[in-house]
């Protein structure tokens, strides 16, 4: 069941999601070489609890920080590390949630540091432009898959796979609810959108293969074949028209 949300509970989502933006908008200007993964972590989660949230994924699952920075061949949950700081040329992914009166925001977006090859350019550049021509096929009466392939034709037209192994989902009064939403997927197929439903829409996209592994700390996702991935995502509300991005400062 996918639950549709009242006007009361979409406005403490718009305050949730709203944190998370910001302090997403806030990290973006630290990102220089030299800064380390866990610096970033501290300025996230000290900027979630100022604006009266709470970070969403301290000890989810048992994850140990309130960010995730997934850096290059890091796909997602890349756990922040003192020992670990941003080089030029490294394409990192900051992937951050926050709970506000109960209920959850979620967004991530993926930075060049300082200034980065062409190829990981576009990697970054088809990444998010696949999160908006999802966000396009959004709308009370579409179907699941029509957001699904949104995201894999506009990815696979352009040389890149899409991971297949992480989702989006459903988000509200948890983290992650029901529909898992793929980046990929038949047009007209799954369930049909509603006005009031919530979603966390998140493309992942590598330069090589589709394929992840998990490293020894049991929670960083990298691409099998080391090739580089992005990373972006926004917390979504469906309306009779389209939707409304609640994550968007
Ligand atoms: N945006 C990711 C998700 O929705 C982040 C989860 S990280 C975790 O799954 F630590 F909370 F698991
Ligand atoms: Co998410």
């Amino acid at each position: 069941m996918v639950e549709i949300k009242t006007p009361a509970e979409l406005e403490r989502m718009r305050r949730a999601s709203r944190i998370v933006a910001l302090a997403l908008d806030l990290l973006k200007k630290e990102i220089k070489p030299g800064v380390s993964t866990a610096y970033l972590n501290g300025r996230a989660e000290s900027e979630i609890r100022s604006r009266g949230a709470v970070p969403a994924f301290l000890g989810y699952r048992g994850y140990p920080a309130a960010l995730c920075v997934s850096i290059n061949e890091e796909v997602v949950h890349g756990i922040p590390s003192d020992k670990r700081t941003l080089r030029e040329g490294d394409v990192v992914s900051l992937d951050l949630g926050a709970v506000y009166g109960g209920f959850y925001g979620d967004a991530a977006v993926t930075v060049a540091v300082g200034s980065v090859p062409p190829e990981r350019r576009r990697l970054m550049e088809v990444t998010e432009e696949s999160l908006a021509r999802a966000l396009g096929a959004v709308r009370s009466g579409a179907k699941l898959g029509d957001v699904s392939h949104a995201v894999e034709s506009f990815v696979a037209e352009r040389g890149m796979s899409v991971i297949r192994e992480f989702t989006g989902h459903g988000i509200g009064r948890r983290l992650h609810e029901e529909p898992s939403i793929p980046n990929y997927g038949r047009p007209g197929s799954g369930i049909t959108l509603k006005a009031g439903m919530t979603l966390a829409i998140e493309p992942m996209v590598s330069l090589g293969r589709p394929e992840v592994v998990i490293r020894n700390d049991a929670w960083t996702a990298v691409t099998a074949d080391g090739s580089c991935s992005a990373h972006f995502e926004h917390t979504v509300a469906v309306t009779e028209d389209g939707c409304e991005v609640l994550s968007r400062a």
